[in-house]
């Protein structure tokens, strides 16, 4: 039995653990996965006596993906680019990082959802870990334009900056820009920042929407819903973070196994666990 775990801080609610038996179960692979705490100053004391005990790989969430970037000895491209990891192998060579966060976020729109990235004008409300995970992704997809916008704006100039080189490869108008005055009428607006953590609303215009458009808050569950209600209440359709957290950790899945497991069952089984639990 090949073990993986969740290590972050806290864990306790992470669906991780349910995903990936899902996973497991499907593709019929040997495996299980455990949840994995770990103390804010104690992650790679963690992680290494998991490796140390046979464990293959982990997944990593907050406060720790800063942490386990910088300790692996092999990153992917893309989580190079995006300066945070969320999934670790540990493989002889020692530690391989990736960050499939983005790529995650790109499957759900374009996949789960539906919606066209290519040619798309793009507003991406954040600048903190999870924008940087997704901006590579999402640049690779070949919007039109994108524009990042963040409450210190000096954090959304260093993102762009850092992915100028990338923006000119796939030929994206890629743009820092300021909160309150970012433009109108985006295809697609992701929230990536954690203001509804603090119960706070986004100084953003509602003509940042299109009607019909697309507003995907990274998060999903009680935190989700103020930033979507209000997008929706301005005319874009409103999407949550379950299906890219079903995509991400799809996308791990395969790093581990070099195996694709099924998507959809498992975001329909996981919508339906989450709806009653809150019922
Ligand atoms: P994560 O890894 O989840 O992205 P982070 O690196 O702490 O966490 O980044 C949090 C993001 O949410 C940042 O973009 C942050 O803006 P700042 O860079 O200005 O801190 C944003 N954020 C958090 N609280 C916010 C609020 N009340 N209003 C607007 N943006 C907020």
């Amino acid at each position: 039995m090949d073990r993986y775990a969740v290590v972050g801080h806290p864990v306790e609610h992470s669906q991780s653990p349910y995903i990936h038996e899902r996973f497991a179960e499907q593709t019929g692979q040997a495996m299980s996965y455990e949840r994995l705490p770990a103390p804010p100053d104690g992650f790679a004391r963690t992680v290494r006596e998991f490796a140390a005990g046979g464990a293959r790989g982990c997944n990593v969430t907050v406060p720790f993906k800063g942490e386990a970037w910088a300790l692996a000895a092999h990153r992917t491209e893309r989580a190079a680019l995006a300066g945070t990891a969320n999934t670790l192998r540990f493989d002889a060579d020692g530690w391989h990082a990736d960050n499939t966060d983005g790529v995650g976020l790109v499957r759900d729109i374009t996949r789960q959802a539906g919606v066209a990235i290519g040619g798309a004008r793009v507003l991406l409300v954040g600048a903190g870990g999870a924008a940087a995970g997704a901006l590579g992704p999402l640049l690779a997809e070949r919007p039109a334009a994108l524009i990042v916008v963040n409450r210190t704006p000096a954090r959304a100039e260093e993102l762009v900056r850092r992915h100028a080189a990338a923006a000119s490869v796939h030929g994206v108008d890629l743009q820092a820009a300021a909160l309150a005055d970012c433009g109108t009428g985006f295809d697609i607006v992701v929230n990536a920042t954690s203001a509804s953590l603090n119960e706070a609303a986004l100084p953003l215009a509602p003509a940042v929407f299109r009607r019909g458009g697309l507003a995907l808050d990274m998060m999903y569950g009680p935190a989700a819903r103020p930033f979507l209600a209000w997008a929706e209440s301005h005319g874009a359709v409103p999407r949550d973070g379950l299906g890219m957290l079903v995509e991400q950790a799809a996308e791990a899945f395969w790093f581990w196994r070099g195996v694709r497991p099924d998507v959809p069952p498992v975001l329909r089984a996981l919508r339906e666990r989450l709806a009653q639990t809150v019922a």
